[in-house]
């Protein structure tokens, strides 16, 4: 079944000291939560410090980003191997961020999307429309055209055991989360979108929602019936809100 997830994607954000507060924190105010699914994806360098403090922990390691190389002259690239052994679970790939600031295409991204499957990690992947694009009623053309990169490349079962992160650009880093039920439509259509294509991962994959998630518009959001958590920014940083995020969303999915 699916189970609602919350991620963190702090983004280029935190430090060693902060680090070394935040984590046992906020594994101390979740102690009393038997089961809660929760990634945090920090900044690759401080993977191995996260992975330490998450040890004992049911929270998982997420990264930001994958090249498309394992290995070699790439000055500066991470690969998935070096994620896996590094013990991150979670991989986000196709921010929008990474998209417009890095140029990166829905061939590069699916790229990365086939090659983090091959290593048995699971890609989360970001679609989304701009501003631009849903004023023009463009949303559903634009997240289908995302999503068909991926399933050119890996096949109609692409979406098995992944996860997508619907995240419009004008909802990200402003504090204007988009309105759920129309949320809810989006994602209804991704999940049909699949459906067409292969059921039972339609069922199964993870499609959380992005774009400015904090404690206050989390319990309506994750009511919604295809809504499976949620991808989180600058609330993920914050301790206490990020806390109030991942029991809205156990809270959510058990009633
Ligand atoms: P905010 O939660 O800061 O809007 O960021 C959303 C996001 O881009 C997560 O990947």
């Amino acid at each position: 079944m699916r189970y609602p997830l919350v991620i963190g994607n702090w983004k280029l954000n935190g430090s060693t000291k902060m680090i070394n507060t935040f984590i046992p924190t906020l594994l101390k105010k979740l102690s009393k939560i038997k089961k809660y699914n929760l990634v945090i994806a920090p900044p690759f360098v401080y993977l191995y410090q996260i992975q330490n403090l998450l040890a004992d922990s049911i929270a998982k390691l997420g990264a930001q980003n994958v090249d498309i190389n394992s290995f070699g002259a790439f000055t500066g690239e991470i690969s998935a191997e070096i994620l896996k052994d590094i013990g991150a679970k979670y991989i986000i790939i196709g921010h929008s961020e990474r998209r417009n600031n890095h140029r990166e295409s829905n061939k590069i991204i699916a790229k990365k999307f086939a090659l983090l499957k091959a290593k048995n990690l699971i890609p989360v992947l970001c679609i989304g429309e701009s501003k631009i694009e849903n004023q023009a009623e463009a949303t559903q053309r634009i997240c289908a055209k995302q999503l068909d990169a991926i399933l050119k490349t890996s096949g109609n079962k692409a979406f098995e055991n992944t996860v997508i992160a619907y995240e419009p650009l004008w909802a990200i880093g402003n504090g204007k989360s988009a309105i759920p039920e129309e949320v809810q439509k989006v994602h209804k259509f991704i999940r049909n979108y699949i459906t067409q294509k292969d059921a039972n991962s339609a069922k199964k994959v993870i499609i959380q929602y992005g774009g400015s998630v904090n404690p206050t518009n989390a319990a309506q959001l994750f009511k919604q019936p295809d809504i499976d958590g949620a991808l989180v920014g600058a609330a993920s940083l914050k301790v206490d809100e990020l806390v109030a995020i991942v029991k809205a969303a156990v809270d959510a999915k058990q009633n």
